[in-house]
This record gives structure tokens, C-alpha cells and sequence, in this order.
């Protein structure tokens, strides 16, 4: 008997898209405005989904005030009004993309929740732009 619980955040932080190694135009040409040299904002929902089989002595698949705390200390606290390009380790040589994001959110998480539990990770940058990981 598997099942998800689901926990909804959201923050918002600035990044911007480019290669070092590409000129301007190229850049330009694949990023667009995320590319912008001075940074811009989005405001990320995440969604963080935990799969697994129901405790029987508590009735829960995982405490959500624990799921909470941990998406708190891994991913609000050090992402949320940050620069991630600046801010954040995993982004000193890594494009902060959707994508991105939404691994190095799961490889934080994943570090933190029990290991009988599997994790996915949704992360919206716009109302209709998201994308998924779980870890494969
Ligand atoms: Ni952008």
C-alpha cells in the first residue's frame, strides 16, 4: 500500500542563464532574457512529493511538520531572496535552469529524508513552465 505526501513551498530568487565560454550573441541567442547580465527574479513553486508505505503504528507516511523543516533548512533558507548564481554553491559553475534547480533540490533533500522513502521534486518557474526529478 504505497502512497505520496505532498508538500507545496515557494520562494523567490534572482539567477541568470549564460555560458562563460559562448560570445554574447550566443548566449543571447539561447538563454534570451534569462540571460540578462544585471539578474532577474521568478518565483518558484516547489512541490516536494514522498512515496512510500503507511506506518502502521502512526498512521503517517512521514511527519509533514518534519518534511517542513527539512525543505526549510535545504532549500528556503539558502535559496529563498538569494542570487543563486552568487549565493549558492552548486551554482558557481552550474546554469541555474529549472532543471538544475529541481536536481540539486532533490540532491538536498534526498540527503535528509529516510532512505525508505523515495522523493520527487516539482519545480515551477512560471505559472505553466515546471519541471519534475526523482532522482533517476
Ligand atoms: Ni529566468
Amino acid at each position: 500500500m504505497r502512497i505520496t505526501a505532498c508538500r507545496k513551498e515557494h520562494f523567490n530568487a534572482a539567477h541568470r542563464l549564460y555560458r562563460p565560454d559562448w560570445d554574447e550573441a550566443k548566449n543571447e541567442e539561447i538563454f534570451g532574457l534569462c540571460n540578462n547580465p544585471n539578474f532577474h527574479g521568478h518565483n518558484y513553486d516547489l512541490v516536494v512529493k514522498v512515496t512510500g508505505e503507511i506506518d502502521p503504528e502512526t498512521g503517517y507516511l512521514i511527519d509533514l511538520k518534519i518534511l517542513k523543516d527539512y525543505i526549510k533548512q535545504e532549500v528556503l533558507l539558502p535559496f529563498d531572496h538569494k542570487n543563486l548564481n552568487l549565493d549558492v554553491e552548486e551554482f558557481k559553475n552550474l546554469n541555474p535552469t529549472a532543471e538544475n534547480i529541481a536536481v540539486v533540490i532533490w540532491q538536498r533533500l534526498r540527503k535528509v529524508i529516510d532512505k525508505k522513502l523515495d522523493v520527487s521534486v516539482v519545480l515551477y518557474e512560471t505559472e505553466r513552465n515546471f519541471v519534475e526529478y526523482s532522482g533517476e
